[in-house]
């Protein structure tokens, strides 16, 4: 696959097949992704992943907690909890693509209650990748641009050997349960969930193409003349 046609190519999966994936891809993909930028070459970021009997405990608990009403436990700063403007129109804007292809009216909330408690689940995927940093390296922005960097990378290098990828919050929206399942020591700071897997091809919402704004909003030229 050529780098255009994963990076074009590439869109956020949410519906996987049951199909197991090897140990072997996965290290292969984390290897690839490994390659990103970081800041000094810290290199901050670890990886939990996960399959089977411990997915399952952190998606019933993850489940179970956020029906229960339990507040978020993120480990990271999460900023204004509701967007507004632009940000909110996007945020909508992507929503309503998913929900359209899923068939989701806007007022089915038992349908919109399921949809967010898949996402609890880890979509369902085989595997689930704890990014976590090294807590050290703590109240450096830094620190979570480089987990964004090789979490960028990593579900590219997923796309190009034909796997499918989410980046998530939803999956960490309890962190003590991701923690306790996965193990994860002191010492790492929980900073985003990826969902793994082969797509379903028959999942409609795998078939979503986001909006982007276009280069003209995004950059400023500067020096360049007319
Ligand atoms: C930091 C981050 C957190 C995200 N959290 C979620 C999430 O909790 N649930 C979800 O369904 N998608 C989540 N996404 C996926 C975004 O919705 C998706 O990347 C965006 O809408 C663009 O779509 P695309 O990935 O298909 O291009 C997240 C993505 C990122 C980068």
């Amino acid at each position: 696959m050529q780098f255009d046609d994963v990076i074009l190519g590439r869109r956020s999966i949410r519906g996987f097949t049951p199909e197991p994936v090897p140990r072997e891809l996965i290290e292969e993909i984390l290897a690839l992704a490994m390659r990103a930028p970081s800041s000094m070459n810290t290199q901050p970021w670890n990886f939990f992943v996960i399959t089977g009997e411990p997915l399952d405990r952190i998606r019933a608990g993850n489940t179970e907690r956020n029906l229960a009403g339990v507040p978020h436990s993120r480990e990271f700063r999460t900023g204004a909890e509701k967007f507004t403007g632009v940000h909110r129109d996007r945020q909508v804007g992507v929503a309503k693509q998913l929900f359209t292809a899923m068939g989701i009216a806007r007022e089915d909330m038992e349908m919109r209650q399921d949809w967010v408690l898949r996402g609890f689940r880890q979509f369902d995927a085989p595997v689930c990748v704890i990014v976590t940093y090294d807590r050290i390296l703590d109240g450096s922005d830094d620190t979570p641009f480089d987990c964004g960097a090789v979490s960028t990378a990593l579900v590219n290098a997923a796309w190009s050997r034909g796997l499918g990828a989410v980046i998530n919050s939803q999956g960490i929206m309890q962190s003590p349960v991701v923690r306790e399942h996965a193990g994860i020591p002191d010492d790492q700071v929980i900073m985003k969930s990826i969902a793994l897997g082969w797509p379903d091809e028959t999942f409609p919402a795998n078939s979503v193409v986001s909006e982007r704004k276009t280069v003209e909003e995004a950059a400023t030229f500067v020096g360049f003349g007319d």
